[in-house]
C-alpha cells in the first residue's frame, strides 16, 4: 500500500521534471535576452522549493529513521544472560552455532563471512525484518538483538553475493523463556 504510494508521488514528481524539461526546450532559442530578473526569479524559487521540501521530507525522513532495523549497541546486563550466536555466511549458505535462542534475553550475533560480502538479516514469523547487518571476509560484526515473541526466525542474504544468492536462507528457533 505504502509503496503504492510512492511510487505515485515518484511517477507525479518525474513528470514534473518532465513537463520542465519540455517547457525549456520548447521555450529555447537563439534569442539574446537579459535574463538577469529572470534568475533572480529562479533563485527566489529554488530557496522557497528547498524549504518546501525540507517541511516536506524533514518529519517523515526523522519518523521513519527511528524504525530502522540497526539495533541499539546496549551494555552487556550481566554477561550471563548474553546468548551468544557465531554466524558465517558462505556462497550460499549459512552456518550458526545454535539454531535456539530464548526469547526476551539478549542475543549477541558474531556475524562473518568465509567468502564474499553478504548480508544478513534477521526476518520474525510475519517475514518482517527485525535486525540486519554486513557479514563480510576478515571482519566479525556483532548484531544485538533481544527477541520479543517466540518462534521460527529466517536469516535470509541481503546483499547480492552470485548465482544461488536467494537460496541463502537459513532458520532459527526463538524459544519461549524457560
Ligand atoms: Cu549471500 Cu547474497
Amino acid at each position: 500500500m505504502l509503496q503504492h504510494i510512492v511510487w505515485y508521488v515518484s511517477l507525479s514528481l518525474m513528470m514534473v521534471v518532465g513537463f520542465g524539461w519540455t517547457f525549456v526546450v520548447l521555450k529555447s532559442g537563439t534569442r539574446e535576452e537579459d535574463y538577469t530578473p529572470l534568475q533572480k526569479r529562479a533563485y527566489r524559487l529554488r530557496a522557497r522549493f528547498f524549504w518546501l521540501l525540507v517541511a516536506l521530507f524533514g518529519t517523515p525522513m526523522v519518523y521513519t529513521l527511528v524504525d530502522l532495523p540497526y539495533d541499539i549497541i546496549r551494555p552487556a546486563q550481566g554477561a550471563g544472560t548474553i546468548q551468544a550466536v557465531n554466524a558465517t555466511g558462505y556462497m550460499w549458505r549459512w552456518e550458526l552455532s545454535h539454531d535456539r535462542v530464548e526469547a526476551g534475553r539478549p542475543v549477541e550475533f558474531h556475524v562473518t563471512s568465509a567468502d564474499v560480502n553478504h548480508g544478513f538479516a534477521i526476518y520474525d514469523p510475519d517475514m518482517k525484518i527485525v535486525a540486519q547487518v554486513q557479514a563480510m571476509p576478515g571482519i566479525t560484526n556483532t548484531l544485538h538483538h533481544t527477541f520479543g515473541q517466540p518462534g521460527t526466525y529466517r536469516v535470509m542474504c541481503l546483499e547480492y553475493c552470485g548465482l544461488a544468492h536467494h537460496n541463502m536462507t537459513t532458520e532459527f528457533t526463538v524459544a519461549a523463556r524457560s
